[in-house]
């Protein structure tokens, strides 16, 4: 019989090595841990047996845990009419189980602080480099951006190694970054891009006339940021909890034209041309699902033209009594609803070439992983709609 501690003592034994390597303090308790990488298509069958062992040999989570968008919808009717075949669901859904049996939420997405919000302090171990670049710099807990396997070996541990961002005069930002003002995500996402290939140490970021572009736009730079930074915290100004006062003289300028000349970067096809547009990288939430249906809705009885949207959402949503009607009424609209998946760890090519979407994460990805075609837009401006109009 499995001894109940085997998995806990590998736990905490890697935890260890990789702490020690790291030159870190000893551990760190931790109050949330959220696994990344559990996608079939990214860990294949040496992932599924990784983590099929550590179930034998007894593995329990200690602490609230999470895990991140899997391989594939988890309710596959609203792309049912693509007529497409699924590989490797079985070992999918055999991955989501033996983390349900560890004690894992049924979570599956990348937005964690929704189901439990992180305290200012509080020690994380998380793996999305979205979330934990929002759970540093939005709420201003403490968390490295760990691998998938370290997540979940610190969600059985209950702790974490003791450095990096776990520790308080290491999350001070060293450079001041001033950028224009974000009239939506999409130059959100776009200066999130551009302050991260341009800082090498952590930004406080300052941003004319204020930051008046909302959590959405956080949300977008935070993704944005994080994709392309070794850093997995910024500061900005006037939003983030912690203090954006940068010692010395180093500060870097950012200006619209070099937004613009980033977004060119994005921008392999007209708007009009893609097959689809995806909004929900990272995941969207139902009030914002509503909003976009209301959008979808509105372009339709304008020009009468038919509309592709992809919206992704957080595969627990499945559960909720709700789940049906909003995923049918949505569907009736041409807003296809995918559960606990998204276009960038599904096979996406399978469905479409080209997409247009307004989060700079995703269009970087579906180019570079998935060699799609793509384009940075705002879904008002694929609809043809004026924001706000
Ligand atoms: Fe989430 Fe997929 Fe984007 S996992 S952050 S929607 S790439």
């Amino acid at each position: 019989m499995a001894n109940v501690n085997d998995a806990y003592d590998i736990a905490l034994n890697v935890i260890e090595r990789v702490g020690r390597a790291l030159g870190a303090s000893g551990f760190v308790s931790i109050s949330h841990a959220h696994a990344s990488g559990i996608s079939y298509n990214n860990i294949g069958r040496p992932g599924l047996e990784f983590i099929e062992e550590l179930v034998e040999k007894g593995a329990r989570v200690r602490v609230f845990a999470t895990f991140n968008p899997v391989g594939v919808p988890l309710d596959p009717r609203p792309l049912i009419d693509y007529d497409v075949e699924y590989s490797e669901v079985e070992e999918q859904h055999r991955i989501i189980n033996l983390l349900i049996k560890m004690g894992f939420h049924f979570s599956a997405t990348c937005i964690p602080y929704i189901l439990r919000r992180p305290k200012p302090k509080e020690h994380l171990a998380w793996g999305e480099s979205s979330a934990v670049a929002i759970a540093n710099s939005f709420f201003g807990a403490y968390t490295n951006k760990e691998g998938g396997p370290l997540a979940l070996l610190a969600a059985i541990a209950g702790v974490t190694y003791n450095a990096g961002l776990h520790i308080a005069t290491n999350r001070k930002p060293k450079i001041q970054v001033i950028v224009p003002r974000p009239e939506n995500e999409v130059d959100a996402g776009l200066l999130g891009y551009l302050v991260a290939q341009k800082a090498s140490e952590i930004p406080a970021v300052q941003c004319l006339g204020g930051w008046r572009c909302g959590f959405t736009c956080f949300k977008a730079f935070a993704a944005a940021y994080a994709s392309f930074s070794h850093n997995a915290h910024f500061v900005i100004v006037g939003v983030s909890p912690e203090s954006g006062k940068v010692e010395g003289d180093n500060k870097i300028v950012i200006d619209e034209e070099e937004v613009e000349m980033a977004r060119e970067k994005f921008s392999d096809v007209n708007v009009e041309d893609v097959d689809v547009f995806y909004t929900g990288c990272p995941h969207i939430t139902l009030g914002e699902v509503f909003r976009v249906i209301r959008l979808v809705e509105r372009a339709k009885t304008i020009y009468r033209k038919k509309y592709e949207v992809w919206v992704g959402v957080p595969g627990y949503y499945i559960l909720r009594r709700w789940w049906v009607k909003v995923r049918d009424y949505a569907m009736r609209r041409g807003v296809r609803l995918l559960a606990g998946t998204c276009p960038v760890v599904m096979d996406v090519r399978k469905f479409v070439d080209r997409v247009a979407t307004d989060s700079v994460k995703a269009a970087f990805y579906l180019k570079v992983r998935h060699r799609l075609n793509v384009k940075v837009s705002t879904l008002e401006q694929y609809l043809g709609l004026k924001r706000n109009g």
